[in-house]
C-alpha cells in the first residue's frame, strides 16, 4: 500500500474455478498473487486495498457462509472468518460486491489491477470504472488511470523473505526425498509412470503436492523437453530424466535429475554427465550477489561448448562456437528462471536493457542439460538418445548462494553408489562409501 500511494485503490481478485470435464472441477489453487497478499485459499473472492482509508484499508469480499452449500462443497470462512482468521479489516460477502465496490473507488485516481489476468473478470472492473463514469453529471469521481499491479506485486514478490525461505527449504527437501525414492525404485522393466508414482507419493506423504507434471523420459524420451507421456518400460542401457517438483504450502521446487537406468553410467553417458555436471558448478558458482542474471547461463554455456568440442560432437574453436551459438543444437534452453510460488515465478530478468543484478532473497533455479536426440546427425550411435540435465534451486545469499535441493545426489559416484545400496539413508553416509572416488573425481574437477 505505501507502494501504491494514497490515491489508489489495487482490486485482486482470486483465481476462478476450472472445470476440467462434465461436473468435474480441477483441484483448485489460489491465484498466487492473492495468496500472496491474504493467505485466503477460497474461490469466488476478491481482495480490495485502498491505502489511507481511515474505516478499513483492507478489504476482504468472500462467499458467504451455507450450511447446505457447505454440506455439498466444504467450508467457508465467511465475511466474519474473513475478519478474524485473515485479518481483513472489514469483510463482505461476495454477491454485495456491485454495490460496494463502486463506492470504495470513487475519488480513488489510480486503479491497481492485473488486466488480463482473468478475462471475465477484467469485464465487470471494466463495468464498474464505467458505471461511475455515467454518474460523473452527478458530481462522482471514476478513477482516471489503471496501473498494472503486477509492477509493484512481482517485484515484492522476486525477494523472498526468511519465512518464504523457510517453505522453499521445506519445498525442496521433499522434492529432494521424492527423486531420491525414484532412485531407489528404479530398476530394467519398471515403467516411467511407476516411478512418477513414487515422486506423487512422497510428495503427498509430507502433505505436499506435484509443482507441475512431473516429465520422466528415459532413453530417447530423455531428449524431449518436456515429456510427459511417462508411459514407456525402463529399460537396461539407458538414462531416465526426471524432472519433478513439488509445491508445498504454495511454494514450488523444481528438480531435474539423470542416473542410468542398471544404476551403472555407460562410458558415454557418463561422459555426457560429467559435463553437464561441471557447467551445473559453474553456473552455481556464479550465483552471488553482484553477479548479473546472466552469468550463471555464460557459465554454463562456455563449459558444455569445451565439453562437446572433447566429445567430439562440436567442431572447431570453443570461443567461436559459443558466439555462434553453435552449442543450441544440444543445449536449445536457459539455465534457469526464477522460482517461488509459480515455478517459472514472476519477477523481471531485465531492467532496462541490462541483465538484472542478483541480490539475496533472489531464488533461481540452474538447469543446464545436453540433449543428444536418436539419428542425430554426425553422431556417433553411441551417443544418440542421451538427454542429461541437472537442475538445483538456488538461494542469492548475503555472501553466495545456498543451494536447496542438495538432498539429492548428483555427482556421478554417489548416483551410483545410492542405487547400489538403496538402503544407504542420507548423502552423506553415501559420500562416506564413495569417499576415495568423491575425491578422486573432485580433483579431476579442480
Ligand atoms: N520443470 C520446468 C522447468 O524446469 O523449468
Ligand atoms: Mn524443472
Ligand atoms: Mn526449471
Amino acid at each position: 500500500m505505501r507502494l501504491m500511494g494514497r490515491d489508489a485503490i489495487a482490486i485482486v481478485p482470486a483465481a476462478p474455478v476450472r472445470k476440467r470435464n462434465n461436473d468435474v472441477d480441477y483441484a483448485y489453487r489460489q491465484d498466487s498473487d492473492f495468496h500472496y497478499l491474504t493467505g485466503f485459499g477460497e474461490p469466488e473472492a476478491v481482495a480490495v486495498l485502498i491505502p489511507g482509508r481511515e474505516q478499513a484499508e483492507y478489504i476482504l469480499f468472500v462467499r458467504d457462509r451455507d450450511p447446505a452449500r457447505e454440506t455439498w462443497d466444504g467450508r467457508r470462512a465467511g465475511p466474519a472468518g474473513a475478519r478474524r482468521l485473515y485479518g481483513a479489516h472489514d469483510a463482505f460477502p461476495i454477491t454485495d460486491i456491485d454495490e460496494i465496490l463502486p463506492g470504495l473507488m470513487e475519488n480513488r485516481a489510480k486503479v491497481f489491477y492485473a488486466m488480463g489476468m482473468y478475462p471475465e473478470f477484467d469485464q465487470r472492473v471494466v463495468g464498474w470504472v464505467n458505471g461511475l463514469r455515467t454518474q460523473a453529471r452527478n458530481g462522482r469521481h471514476p478513477p482516471q488511470e489503471f496501473v498494472a499491479l503486477d509492477q509493484v506485486l512481482h517485484e515484492l514478490r522476486l525477494f523472498k523473505s526468511r519465512t518464504e525461505l523457510g517453505l522453499m527449504r521445506e519445498a525442496a527437501r521433499i522434492g529432494a526425498l521424492a527423486h531420491v525414492r525414484a532412485m531407489r525404485f528404479c530398476r530394467p522393466g519398471r515403467m516411467e509412470y511407476e516411478l512418477m508414482a513414487e515422486l506423487v507419493h512422497e510428495f503427498r506423504r509430507h502433505g505436499a503436492d506435484t509443482s507441475y507434471y512431473p516429465i520422466v523420459g528415459s532413453g530417447a524420451n530423455s531428449c524431449i523437453l518436456h515429456y510427459n507421456e511417462n508411459d514407456q518400460p525402463l529399460r537396461d542401457g539407458e538414462v531416465v530424466l526426471i524432472d519433478a517438483g513439488c509445491e508445498y504450502e504454495y511454494y514450488a521446487s523444481d528438480i531435474t535429475r539423470t542416473f542410468p537406468v542398471s544404476g551403472r553410467f555407460s562410458r558415454e553417458q557418463r561422459a555426457v554427465y560429467e559435463v553437464v555436471h561441471e557447467a551445473n558448478l559453474a553456473a552455481i558458482a556464479k550465483v552471488r550477489p553482484g553477479s548479473h542474471w546472466n552469468e550463471p547461463h555464460e557459465a554454463a554455456v562456455r563449459v558444455i561448448t569445451h565439453g562437446l568440442v572433447r566429445l567430439g560432437l562440436l567442431k572447431g574453436r570453443p570461443a567461436k562456437l559459443e558466439r555462434d551459438g553453435a552449442y543450441r543444437r544440444f543445449f536449445m534452453h536457459r539455465t534457469g528462471h526464477w522460482l517461488g510460488m509459480d515455478v517459472h515465478d514472476v519477477g523481471d530478468y531485465k531492467v532496462g536493457e541490462a541483465w538484472r543484478v542478483l541480490e539475496p532473497g533472489m531464488v533461481l533455479t540452474i538447469e543446464p542439460g545436453i540433449y543428444i536426440p536418436r539419428g542425430a546427425r554426425g553422431v556417433p550411435k553411441r551417443f544418440q538418445g542421451i538427454g542429461v540435465r541437472i537442475e538445483d534451486d538456488v538461494v542469492v545469499t548475503k555472501s553466495g548462494a545456498e543451494v536447496l535441493t542438495d538432498g539429492v545426489p548428483k555427482d556421478p559416484d554417489l548416483i551410483e553408489a545410492l542405487m547400489a545400496a538403496p538402503h544407504v539413508n542420507g548423502v552423506r553416509a553415501l559420500a562416506t562409501r564413495t569417499r576415495g572416488k568423491a575425491r578422486r573425481s573432485q580433483r579431476a574437477q579442480a
